[in-house]
């Protein structure tokens, strides 16, 4: 790393990686609650060689122009749609990104949702909690019947890591399992489908783990979740963007599908009003698929030798200006 340059966080970390940048660098870091306002973040990164930043922090080509001291940008976050890439591409700026370490735990929070929503586990932990476990009701045939999720077909969208990850565990609960995704790659374990909605017209549940691209937004829409069964259950632990939230409610309102199993929402945190909140056949969860404390400091430590990388003017371990 050249002498002391100036590193904009706009979070502090945990963990020993992110305490040793302010040893070897001059650290200024957003002291919160939440992200930077668009104006701070300009102006705190006017004069800065590195930023450090989040999903939640957007880099814009607006932003990229008013820094012209910039040498890297670095994400802890696997998913960089917050990031103009294009724009950093133009500049010469690498964008540093944490594939690989949260793989494992996503997958885990995907097939926990699907469990969630198909076993309406959220659901009878509240009718437990409000007291509606009542000695009338101590064991009836029909209270809380959710759907088997072994012998199902778990339809994956996107054969990256984390649909591969999917994969190997729906295997170990029997599913059958199909894959579809833009570029034909080998899922062990997985039935290939060429055709996205033959995909969702078969598949009991359905997970989407593609990445959020122009070609991927609103890729679920209308027409994708009228192919779906009225029985089946969609799950979403990539972007929220990829599913046109709009005809979602509709289609869960209506019961065209049976229920979903949310992570991500086209705006995060979701608003109070949110039409979603009021389905009883939905599971919410606040963006935390990666939320474990160890993948959380893997992808921290990813992120900041991403950081120092370029810095140093040497390749990223992880550039997505490059994959
Ligand atoms: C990512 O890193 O892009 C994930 O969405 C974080 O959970």
């Amino acid at each position: 790393m050249s002498p002391r340059p100036r590193i904009y966080a706009t979070r502090a970390l945990p963990g020993d990686a992110f305490a040793a940048l302010a040893r070897d660098a001059d650290l200024a870091v957003w002291p919160g609650p939440g992200a930077p306002p668009p104006a701070r973040l300009r102006e705190a990164c006017a004069e800065a060689d590195g930023l450090l930043c989040l999903l939640s922090d957007r880099i814009d080509r607006a932003l990229l122009a008013a820094c012209p001291r910039l040498r890297v940008i670095s994400s802890v976050s696997v998913g960089v749609d917050h990031v103009d890439l294009v724009a950093a591409r133009t500049r010469g700026i690498p964008v540093g990104h944490t594939p690989g370490v949260l793989t494992e735990t996503t997958a885990d929070l995907a097939f926990g949702l699907l469990l969630a929503v198909a076993r309406r586990i959220p659901e009878a932990e509240r009718f437990l909690r409000e007291g509606r476990w009542t000695p009338e009701r101590a064991w009836e045939p029909e209270l809380l019947l959710g759907r088997d999720v072994h012998g199902a077909t778990l339809g994956i969208v996107g054969a990256g890591a984390i649909g591969c990850a999917l994969a190997r565990r729906a295997a170990g609960f029997g599913m059958r399992v199909l894959v579809h995704s833009r570029t034909r790659r080998e899922v062990p374990g997985a039935e290939w489908c060429d055709d996205l909605p033959a995909l969702l017209g078969a598949s009991d549940y359905v997970s989407l783990h593609v990445a959020l691209t122009p070609e991927t937004r609103g890729l679920i829409g209308r027409a994708e979740l009228a192919a779906m069964p009225p029985h089946a259950f969609l799950i979403n632990t990539a972007r929220g963007e990829i599913v046109d939230e709009a005809a979602l409610v509709e289609a869960l309102d209506a019961g065209e599908i049976a229920g979903a199993g949310l992570d991500v929402y086209a705006r995060e945190p979701l608003a109070p009003d949110h039409p979603l909140l009021a389905l009883e056949n939905v599971v919410l969860l606040p963006h935390v698929g990666s939320a474990s404390r160890a993948t959380r400091l893997r992808m921290i430590d990813l992120a900041v030798a991403n950081l120092r990388a370029g810095l140093a003017g040497t390749p990223l371990p992880h550039d997505a200006t490059r994959s």
